[in-house]
């Protein structure tokens, strides 16, 4: 539901999509004004599928991850017939959390509201009610828990808060041609890493649309790997960068083999390489702040080799991100600066940013027509 009160100054000639060599970058004030956020959070973040965790992060019934989805809490929980079920991690009596923590197992196998108790099936439904012999008119039908839309892609979890939209297929459409023979659901999550970033969470998405700021952000990263033989390609809803990977990067704990990496819109990237998925996931939270979700898997975690090697690997990882981050928060107060409104893109190496940007320009005005009508 988008609030037609809130929304943010958009003119139609903001909206307008050019030719990539003739386009302008997205306004200043998309990165800046704080009526985006909720406006996003409601346009976006609560229509798109949104990545939660990998199942292999829940092998057993009474499993849990959690995850926040549009400023939303959603709990989503391995079944005793070990279907995998979403809910909104909230009860329906005063609103308290089935969980506090990010992953783990349900004690006895039921949900039970962390507040005052009020326990619930795993399929929802409110099963025990402490004390309310009293209260008049109650039927516990009327109050079992909220379920989200789930979906699963080679293991990997998305939730949609929003009842309708495009199904998770066309999101991914032709990623698992492309990247054969790799597969992301023989994959096991080993860690999960995040960053807050003091900038707004688009410009943390551009930034990883180009491989323009290699040189000059990442000198070591530039050292072992050829930039310039990056290819960018754009389907509906993704993007990818895609790379051979040469001798030098086998050091990071890539085999010899090709390196893919996808952005899904609005807000999720599958990095690939032979052995190894990294998902990072970019949550808004403040207009001119967001936090980075690294999410590592791995084909081997257990023998001694494989562990160093994914040592090395989280190492390098956290330098580059490091990097990353320092670029970015520079590159918000730019925005912010008095001298900055909008710029232009590199045909040669920006198309993946200028891709995001029309998809967010769009969004935008199916948000707006929805709002007007
Ligand atoms: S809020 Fe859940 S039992 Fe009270
Ligand atoms: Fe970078």
């Amino acid at each position: 539901m988008i609030d037609p009160r809130t929304l943010p100054d958009l003119s139609d000639d903001d909206l307008r999509i050019a030719p990539l060599a003739r386009a302008e970058t997205i306004p200043a004030r998309w990165y800046t004004d704080p009526a985006f956020h909720p406006f996003e959070r409601d346009a976006l973040f609560a229509r798109w599928w949104q990545y939660v965790g990998h199942e292999s992060q829940l092998p057993n019934p009474g499993d849990f991850v959690c995850a926040d989805v549009a400023e939303n809490p959603v709990i989503v929980v391995r079944d005793q017939a070990g279907a995998l079920r979403a809910f909104y991690n909230v009860c329906r009596h005063r609103g308290g959390p089935l969980a506090m923590e990010p992953c783990g197992r349900l004690r006895k196998g039921v949900l039970q509201c962390r507040y005052h108790g009020w326990t619930y099936r795993l399929d929802g439904a409110l099963r025990g009610v402490p004390r309310f012999d009293r209260t008049d008119l109650f039927d516990r039908d009327d109050y079992g828990l909220v379920p989200v839309t789930l979906a699963s892609w080679e293991g990997l979890l998305f939730v949609r808060l929003a009842d309708d939209g495009p199904p998770l297929g066309d999101l991914l459409d032709g990623i698992a041609e492309r990247i054969a023979p790799m597969r992301p659901g023989t994959k096991t999550f080993f860690r999960r890493v995040t960053y807050d970033v003091a900038c707004n969470w688009k410009v943390y998405v551009d930034n990883y649309l180009e491989g323009y700021h290699i040189p000059l952000v990442h000198p070591e990263l530039c050292r072992v790997l050829d930039y310039r033989a990056y290819v960018t390609e754009t389907a509906r809803y993704h993007s990818l960068q895609y790379s051979p990977i040469r001798d030098g990067e086998r050091q990071y704990g890539a085999a010899e083999g090709e390196a893919f990496y996808y952005f899904l819109f609005p807000n999720m990237m599958l990095n690939l390489l032979p052995g190894r998925l990294q998902v990072n996931l970019v949550e808004p939270l403040a207009p001119d702040r967001c936090r980075v979700i690294f999410d590592y898997l791995y084909d081997d975690a257990t023998s001694p080799e494989a562990r160093r090697v994914i040592e090395r690997d989280l190492a390098f990882s956290d330098r580059v991100q490091e990097e990353d981050i320092e670029i970015c928060e520079h590159v918000q107060r730019g925005l912010h600066s008095r001298a900055y409104d909008r710029g232009r893109f590199s045909v040669e190496c920006e198309e993946g940013v200028y891709h995001f940007q029309c998809l967010l320009k769009e969004a935008y005005r199916e948000a707006l027509a929805e709002a007007a009508a």
